[in-house]
């Protein structure tokens, strides 16, 4: 047996809970507190945070015990490290980690994310069926609401709305168009999931008006949309569909900060190679400043980390955020879309806004083909203006509070 794993001393936890772990959990681990946004980018708390990570790389290696948020936490370094956690079977390392659970275990209990065993395989190929079927509806829906956005001033909150639209008529048909509730309770139950659990009664409540909304606009059944499609594959237990749909809903919530990010990545600047291709520029929006900031997954079984044994119920962190600015990168702080087009990124396991190995997001396909539709036609429409995002690019950006520009062309 090789030496333990190291522990980082307790000047070192320290270190990574003021910079990192307390920062996260403050802007919100499950849905994202604007205000704590812009209090910690003002902070700029991630700069901290990387240095930290810097020392911790040079002084131990690939992964580091730490003490996070959930209990001893090993924070994964480095590329091999990352390669090693996403390449092992998810049942080793679960997907449904202690923070997933406790902040979205009462409304997502029976989803994909949540599962392991025999349970996960039915619900993967469930879900990898229907989110692989790619309606050329979806890429009309994203275009539609896009063009009626120019020309206009652009805050968050407005492509937000719009995007939900998007995301409400390729899940549910163009019958949930305006089924604004729906929005609505589940951004209050992703708010209720933050803070470790702490408020699951509220999220039980909430849950099942959620899930009565969602299992009437499943009913209808819409040709054309994810709906028809879970209905014409007749799912049986222990694919649950409401709960699996309520976690589609909460999936198209993650492009608005890459959409909103890759606009003001255009705003203003010079034509660079691949900046005219909508997906790779998404991509690049969703790399520079990540939505998902962190891969966790929690250890089911006592194994061996290079030798080294690792305890079940340990907690494993990926710092995706630091990871995608690694400063080895040579593209780490500039806007690169061409890293998407030249397999660059697909070869660099530092990357990886949508994860890879068996825990890679199944809906990563519907989101680059509804998001690049969306963001294609306001790249087609309008001359994009704002602020002026300097080179290199920060570490952190006050996403909710960005205000665009979109001048007709
Ligand atoms: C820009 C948009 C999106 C990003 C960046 C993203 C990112 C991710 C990431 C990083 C994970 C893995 C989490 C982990 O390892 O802990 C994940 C999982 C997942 N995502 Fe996405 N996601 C996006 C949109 C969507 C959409 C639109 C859907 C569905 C409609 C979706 C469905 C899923 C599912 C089902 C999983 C669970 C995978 C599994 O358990 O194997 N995602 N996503």
């Amino acid at each position: 047996m090789s030496d333990p794993i190291p522990r980082a001393t307790a000047r070192e936890n320290a270190a990574l809970a003021a910079t990192f772990y307390a920062p996260s959990l403050l802007r919100g681990t499950i849905a994202s507190i604007p205000a704590a946004h812009t209090l910690t980018t003002r902070l700029g708390t991630l700069g901290r945070a990387q240095r930290v990570l810097a020392r911790l790389r040079e002084r131990y290696g690939e992964a580091v015990l730490t003490r996070g948020p959930a209990g001893h936490t090993l924070l994964v370094l480095g590329r091999d490290g990352v390669r090693r956690v996403l390449e092992a079977p998810t049942d080793l390392y679960t997907l449904a980690s202690k923070e997933k659970v406790a902040g979205l275990g009462p409304f997502l209990e029976g989803t994909l994310l949540l599962s392991s065993g025999s349970d996960r395989e039915a619900r993967r190929a469930f879900v990898t069926d229907v989110l692989s079927q790619l309606e050329p509806r979806f890429a009309e829906v994203a275009r539609e609401e896009a063009a009626a956005l120019v020309p206009g001033v652009l805050t968050y909150a407005r492509l937000n709305d719009a995007w939900n639209r998007v995301a409400r008529r390729c899940i549910y048909g163009d019958g949930a168009r305006d089924a604004v509730e729906l929005s609505r309770l589940l951004a209050a139950l992703r708010g209720a999931g933050n803070w470790m659990g702490l408020r699951q009664a509220r999220q039980r409540e909430l849950s099942a008006r959620y899930d009565a909304l969602i299992a009437a606009h499943l009913r209808r059944a819409e040709p054309g949309s994810l709906a028809g499609l879970t209905a014409g594959l007749a799912p049986r237990p222990p694919v649950c569909p409401v709960r699996q749909a309520a976690f589609w809903l909460m999936g198209f919530t993650v492009p608005p900060p890459g959409l909103m990010q890759a606009l003001a990545l255009l705003a203003g600047r010079p034509a660079v190679p691949g900046g005219d291709d909508p997906r790779a520029v998404l991509l690049e929006g969703l790399r520079l400043w990540a939505p998902v900031p962190a891969l966790m997954r929690t250890l089911t079984e006592d194994t061996t980390w290079e030798g080294a044994p690792l305890a079940a119920g340990t907690s494993v962190l990926i710092p995706l955020v630091l990871h995608q600015r690694d400063p080895s990168l040579p593209y780490a702080d500039r806007f690169t879309p061409a890293i998407w087009q030249d397999g660059t990124a697909e070869r660099e396991w530092l990357l990886g806004p949508f994860s890879r190995g068996d825990g890679r997001c199944k809906g990563m396909e519907l989101a680059l083909h509804t998001g690049s539709a969306f963001l294609g036609e306001l790249m087609a429409r309008a001359a994009i203006r704002g602020p002026w995002l300097p080179d290199p690019l920060p570490l952190m950006l006050d996403t909710p509070r960005l205000r665009l520009t979109l001048e007709e062309r």
